[in-house]
């Protein structure tokens, strides 16, 4: 079985690569700086459309079938909308929000074709409360996350499984970008282990829930946005009843 991991040389990619190896899966792990964690490694940019083409039609070439693919490369720009640089906010939204769609594009056809295999996005609890000082990021999230709904929809007929994830704050590097370096820590007490992400990604796999929460340690953010899972989960359950 093989699975392809963005985002692995760190956090939530990393812990995730070296889950998926224990679960006996062959790893093809993917970022900007070459990873060690995975099978076999690559230092690719996932914002860039031409190379990502180029490196899956390789990776297929190569193995054929990709079992699992893991979208996870992201980071995220602190910062009022005055002052972050639109430059940045674009590269961030082909990181966060293009490249899961390129590489689903690219993988999802030979998955429908043996009506199997797992789309897992990391997608984040700011999907749904968009943070002042965040917002770009979290409309990257947005849009990611009504992305994985919809093709979780769509997919129900053919058997290939679609998740997004959605943690609260994790301890990872995520905080590293330059633009956090006056941002508040107001958060990192509440944080979780990136090996409890990488739990839910596994059982993502397994299961092929629409979403999967993996809440802060004060336990209580998902049930501030229950009543709009619920009316989501209803929402979603009639969409792809009607699409079948
Ligand atoms: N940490 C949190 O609190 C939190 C909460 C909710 C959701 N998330 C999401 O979880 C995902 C993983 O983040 P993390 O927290 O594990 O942060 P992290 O420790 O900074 O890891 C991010 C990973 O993405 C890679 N990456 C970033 N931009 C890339 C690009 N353009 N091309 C290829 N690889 C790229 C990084 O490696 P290189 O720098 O070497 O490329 C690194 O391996 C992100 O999508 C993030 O939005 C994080």
């Amino acid at each position: 079985m093989i699975a392809l991991v963005t985002g692995a040389s760190k956090g939530i990619g990393k812990a995730t690569v070296s889950l998926l190896k224990r679960e006996g899966y062959t790893v093809i792990a993917i970022s900007r700086t070459k990873p060690d964690s995975g099978d076999e490694n690559y230092a690719l940019d996932v914002a860039d459309k031409g190379k990502v083409l180029l490196f899956v039609k390789d990776i297929i070439s190569k193995y054929k079938d990709i079992d699992v693919l893991v979208n996870n490369a992201g980071f995220g720009i602190y910062g009022s909308f005055l002052e972050t640089s639109l430059e940045e906010e674009e590269y961030m939204v082909r990181t966060n929000l293009l490249a899961p769609i390129y590489f689903t594009k690219l993988i999802l056809p030979r998955m429908i074709s043996r009506r199997s295999g797992s789309i897992v996005n990391v997608v984040s609890e700011a999907a749904y409360v968009s943070s002042p000082t965040l917002l770009v990021y979290s409309a990257t999230k947005s849009a990611l996350a009504s992305f994985t709904n919809g093709l979780w929809a769509e997919m129900r007929k053919y058997g290939v499984k679609v998740s997004g994830i959605y943690p609260g704050p994790v301890k990872t590097n995520f905080t590293s970008h330059p633009s956090f370096k006056d941002a508040k820590d107001s958060f990192s007490r509440f944080s979780v282990e990136p090996e409890k992400v990488a739990r839910a990604v596994i059982k993502a796999i397994k299961t092929g829930k629409r979403e999967i929460y993996v809440p802060s340690k004060i336990f209580l953010d998902p049930y501030f946005l229950k009543f709009s899972y619920i009316m989501q989960s209803i929402t979603y359950r009639i969409v792809s009843k009607i699409f079948e």
